[in-house]
């Protein structure tokens, strides 16, 4: 029955009313944390594009694993800053089993054990031109010899103690190649988070100055692989073959730009469905609370709520340590 019989503002008058219908929760329990590693000791070095972000060395990596656990942040995602002169036309150094990576990984199962490490599952950070796969004469990202060398880095990372592999490179077939090998090798704890809709975005600007691939890319793109913007159906269909290779989770990524396609498709499958909150988004709320034009903590905390609301059970933030605090402090 409409007005004045049904009047909407009844729950909302008081705190506690509030409290009871809100429909959707943010915990420092549904983030992850990227983090960029580089070589190095006791260095943590500024990410220009994304202020309060660092490329820490591996020692203090285990310092913000320590913040991690103990703010309740169940996970961190590692992604490595590889020095120019470790980076080939044929990636090698992605399978190094004494890579930056796998050393990162292996520190930090040691020292945390209980906290979960995700390894990034892609060349790009280790092609000299600063693609996810392996070019021919011209310049085409090559299938099925990219997933040939995906296998051997995403075995590298699950030998050196990984939780999660997470492949983010968008090639066809790989999912089910990763989870062949792992089995194989006896890895049957191993999971794998699918970045299954990956789009062609152009927010992962930052992320590739953070990397370093930025440069090795150049005028460069990833429209062979990663997914148009303008498509939604496409991105069920990547899902639907992830799952079916042997994904664990799925992810979507960018989050806010693509929050209808985190709803369609967490009712489409209803497994656990991640968002990833990149760096430009990172540094959008940044650079206008920086200036004053945005009020940083309510303007992220709406952002990752929002993603939440959409369906996602949890979402890759820079922001997961800070979020962690301000929901402790709001307490
Ligand atoms: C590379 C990779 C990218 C991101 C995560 N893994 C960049 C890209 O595809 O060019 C972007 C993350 C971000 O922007 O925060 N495989």
């Amino acid at each position: 029955m409409a007005y004045p019989h049904t009047r909407l503002r009844r729950m909302r008058r008081d705190a506690f009313s509030r409290a009871l219908m809100r429909e959707t929760d943010l915990n420092a329990a549904d983030l992850i944390l990227p983090v960029f590693v580089r070589e190095g000791r006791d260095v943590a070095e500024a990410v220009p594009s994304m202020p309060g972000v660092e490329r820490v060395s591996i020692d203090r990596l285990l310092r913000v694993a320590a913040q991690a656990s103990e703010l309740g942040v169940p996970a961190l995602a590692l992604f490595p800053v590889t020095p120019p002169e470790a980076k080939s036309l044929d990636a090698r150094e992605a399978w190094n089993a004494d890579g930056l990576a796998q050393r990162a990984v292996r520190a930090l199962k040691k020292e945390f054990p209980e906290l979960g490490v995700i390894t990034d599952v892609a060349l790009d950070p280790f092609t000299t031109h600063g693609q996810d796969g392996l070019i021919d004469e011209a310049g085409y990202v090559v299938n099925d010899v990219t997933v040939q060398a995906l296998v051997k880095q995403a075995v590298s990372h699950a030998e050196a103690g990984a939780d999660i592999v997470a492949p983010s490179d968008m090639m066809d077939g790989r999912i089910g190649a990763i989870r062949a090998a792992l089995e194989t090798g006896g890895h049957i704890h191993t999971r794998i988070l699918a970045y299954s809709a990956k789009y062609a975005s152009a927010f992962y600007g930052p992320f590739r100055d953070a990397v370093g691939s930025a440069g090795n890319l150049g005028k460069g793109n990833k429209y062979t692989y990663q997914m148009d913007p303008a498509n939604s159906d496409e991105a069920l269909r990547e899902i639907a073959l992830d799952l079916d290779e042997g994904a664990d989770m799925i992810m979507i990524k960018p989050a806010l730009p693509y929050l209808d396609i985190v709803r369609r498709a967490k009712r489409r499958f209803g497994v656990p469905t991640f968002a990833y909150q990149v760096s430009g988004e990172y540094a959008m709320l940044k650079a206008a609370a920086q200036n004053g034009w945005l009020d940083e903590r309510a303007c992220v905390i709406e952002a990752l709520t929002g993603i939440r609301r959409a369906g996602a059970d949890a979402v890759l933030t820079y922001y997961a340590l800070d979020v962690a605090r301000w929901l402790r402090e709001s307490r």
